[in-house]
């Protein structure tokens, strides 16, 4: 059989334990990636990565930084500033003590990439597509509904001022716009995690590996996660607003781990068509700020937090972050509608080892999964050539 199959018991050859790259993290990904010169995976799209700084070193950066600082001054400004342990506000304290590289992965796109996202829609066609498209849908008009969006780029009254479009509810303000995000990303959190819990406990249950699902799901999770640490430094929500994300994750977290005990391909097709919406709403949001439409991010410096997670310039501006934070929705949209074409109880994860750059995911909405296949066939090739290259032990 030449062409390789998917499901790791009738292949062997692709079970992703080759010994010297048993681990399947994508710092050891990157490692091969890099070293093979193939320009496919999101750890290749380097090329904003500042001088003298590589994505496999910025663990040691970020510990040289430290270095720098004495143990004595560190120790002062922590009584200055406050003890890390003691303050509830965790955003706020890892700009100034927390500088080790806390998380799985490191997005970093070039500048082409990152212009590469086009808006797309996956056409359903099974009744479980359909059933997951229509549920989106409906969750975004309610929710358009709830919070008095309506987008229109032409409203029916031409020369509105700014306040007026505002008002008329068909321009978000500033703060209408970080509400929805922070809320969103709250939300979109939930299904990484739960995938991979539920991975987790299969694999654990049944003692058998689980074919690299499990990371994809988790790193998109932290993602979510830090799209929302992100933006919570631009804005405290209210007492009312924590209240209602409390609300939304009790139902959503209880109702996802049910659905998707009983079908993980709807589920990534959810998340998938979920996705979707995330894109659109970026890419509205950015227009907005590049059209002059939200003065208040004109010229606004990006955290510092995004600074670090995506390696974005030192004077980067909340624009950079939004087109950051939307090249990672087209990831996950092109990782969950492709993951939601395999069957998860028997396919191996084709993005565990790489994935393909911004100019496959932003113009490309799914592998199908005779694509799938053949990229899984050409890591395992990569991975033969680089086991070949290393030297004997
Ligand atoms: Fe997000
Ligand atoms: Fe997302």
């Amino acid at each position: 059989m030449i062409r390789t199959s998917l499901i790791k018991t009738a292949s062997p050859a692709l079970k992703l334990t080759t010994p010297r790259l048993a681990s399947s993290s994508l710092r050891s990904t990157s490692v091969l990636s890099i070293t093979l010169g193939c320009h496919v995976s999101r750890q290749l799209s380097t090329s904003s990565i500042r001088p003298n700084e590589s994505i496999f070193t910025s663990k040691q950066i970020h510990s040289e930084s430290t270095k720098g600082r004495g143990k004595q001054e560190l120790h002062q400004a922590s009584l200055k500033e406050g003890s890390p342990l003691t303050q509830h506000d965790a955003v706020s304290t890892v700009p100034v003590m927390v500088r080790g590289d806390w998380v799985l992965f490191h997005p970093v796109y070039s500048s082409e990439e990152l212009k590469a996202v086009e808006v797309l829609h996956r056409n359903p066609k099974t009744i479980g597509d359909k059933f997951a498209a229509g549920l989106v849908k409906f969750s975004r008009t309610i929710f358009d509904f709830v919070s008095g969006y309506k987008h229109n780029v032409n409203p029916p009254t031409p020369g509105m001022t700014l306040e007026e479009l505002r008002k008329a509810g068909y321009l978000l303000s500033e703060k209408q716009w970080l509400e929805r995000i922070l809320f969103l990303e709250s939300i979109a959190g939930v299904p990484g995690m739960v995938a991979a819990t539920l991975r987790h406990l299969t694999s654990l249950r049944l003692m058998r590996r689980d074919s690299g699902w499990i990371h994809t799901c988790l790193e998109e999770a932290e993602n979510e996660r830090m799209h929302l640490m992100t933006f919570m430094t631009l804005r405290q929500p209210s007492v009312f607003f924590r209240l209602m994300i409390l609300g939304a994750q009790g139902v959503f977290y209880n109702l996802f781990f049910l659905s998707y005990l009983i079908s993980p391909k709807i589920c990534h097709r959810f998340v998938g068509y979920l996705e979707e919406e995330a894109v659109v709403t970026y890419t509205r949001c950015i227009a907005d700020l590049e059209a002059g439409k939200i003065p208040e991010w004109t010229n606004l410096p990006a955290p510092e937090i995004s600074i670090d997670y995506w390696r974005l310039n030192p004077d980067a501006k909340l624009l950079d972050v939004l087109y950051a934070v939307r090249s990672d929705e087209t990831t996950h949209r092109f990782v969950n509608h492709s993951l939601a074409n395999l069957n998860p109880a028997t396919d191996v994860n084709p993005f565990a080892l790489r994935e393909p750059d911004m100019h496959v995911k932003g113009t490309k909405i799914e592998f199908k999964r005779s694509e799938s296949e053949d990229y899984v066939q050409k890591s395992h090739e990569l991975m033969q050539q680089r086991t070949n290259e290393l030297p004997p032990q």
